[in-house]
């Protein structure tokens, strides 16, 4: 059977794009942001996942306002990443694993998540910034993928619940896959940041840090915020730490934290690592 080895959150800010392009990884400022990763990438090379189900939000590249699912799966054979408008230099498109894919789709609508499929499907900052911080500079990508979408932009979102409760499906669906694949879940988006109104610019270092130690023992304690809430904590883009608390409902039973970094800023952000496995 498909096996969860771990669950990786990270934040997925498009400036990074344009540091990698030009190998900025050692300048003070991106220092202690990219620095964090090398503790990820030695848990990688220890547990060599076959795939990465990465579970992000699309920034108005594969959709947009006028049509936006509230979740979606990818069911390609191929992903290709393209810029959404920050004029950012692209990766190699990302092999998919169809039957896995369907495979999770019919579990996730059997499991009362009725997801959009997505048999073409272009892949954004969200998606391609934390792979190419998780494996970086490789001439071809280590794992298959499945991208998983939900909504934190366009009202109504779902709750801190409902997402967590989406991750618990996807874990549900991967482990009981019959192939014996090892799979890590990855959440992307946050922490705390705001792009916008008079808020822009706002961050939140105690509520990061909060939501950092409850992820580790006590995620349901973060599905008790409403959006509200939370948009009013971690500000209108930090709301995507929706989908840590998805990624992380794919984890069932304890886990213990294998690494964590947290800075501030990348550009307008409060930038995040944690990395689980199972207990
Ligand atoms: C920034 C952060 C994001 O999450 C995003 O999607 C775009 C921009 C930023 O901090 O610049
Ligand atoms: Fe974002």
């Amino acid at each position: 059977m498909a096996h969860i080895v771990g669950g990786i959150s990270t934040s997925h800010v498009p400036l990074i794009g344009k540091a990698i392009a030009q190998h900025l990884q050692k300048e003070p400022y991106w220092k202690p942001f990219f620095d964090g990763f090398d503790a990820a990438h030695e848990w990688l090379k220890r547990i060599r996942p076959d795939v990465a189900v990465v579970i992000y939000n699309d920034h108005g590249l594969n959709f947009f306002l006028d049509k936006m699912p509230t979740f979606a799966i990818g069911a390609a054979a191929e992903y290709a990443n393209a810029d959404e408008g920050w004029g950012l230099q692209t990766f190699a498109p990302f092999p998919g694993d169809p039957q896995l894919s369907w495979h999770m789709i019919n579990s996730l609508v059997n499991d009362e998540f009725d997801v959009t499929t997505c048999q073409e499907m272009l892949v954004d900052h969200g998606f391609a910034i934390p792979m190419a911080l998780l494996w970086p500079y490789v001439s071809k990508w280590p794992v298959k993928t499945v991208p998983g979408c939900s909504n934190p932009v366009q009202h109504p979102l779902p709750s801190p619940a409902r997402c967590f409760k989406f991750g618990q499906a996807i874990g549900r669906a991967v482990e009981s896959y019959d192939k014996g694949l090892k799979v890590v879940v990855i959440g992307t988006g946050g922490m705390s940041h705001q792009l916008d109104g008079a808020r822009a610019g706002f961050i939140n270092k105690d509520f990061d840090q909060l939501c950092m130690e409850k992820l580790k023992h006590d995620p349901q304690a973060l599905t008790r915020y409403s959006i509200p809430q939370l948009v009013e904590l971690a500000g209108t883009q930090g709301v995507e730490i929706l989908m840590w608390l998805a990624a992380r409902g794919a984890l069932a039973g304890n886990v213990a934290e294998v690494h964590r970094n947290y800075h501030i800023p990348i550009s307008n952000t409060a930038a995040g690592l944690l990395v689980l496995e199972p207990a």
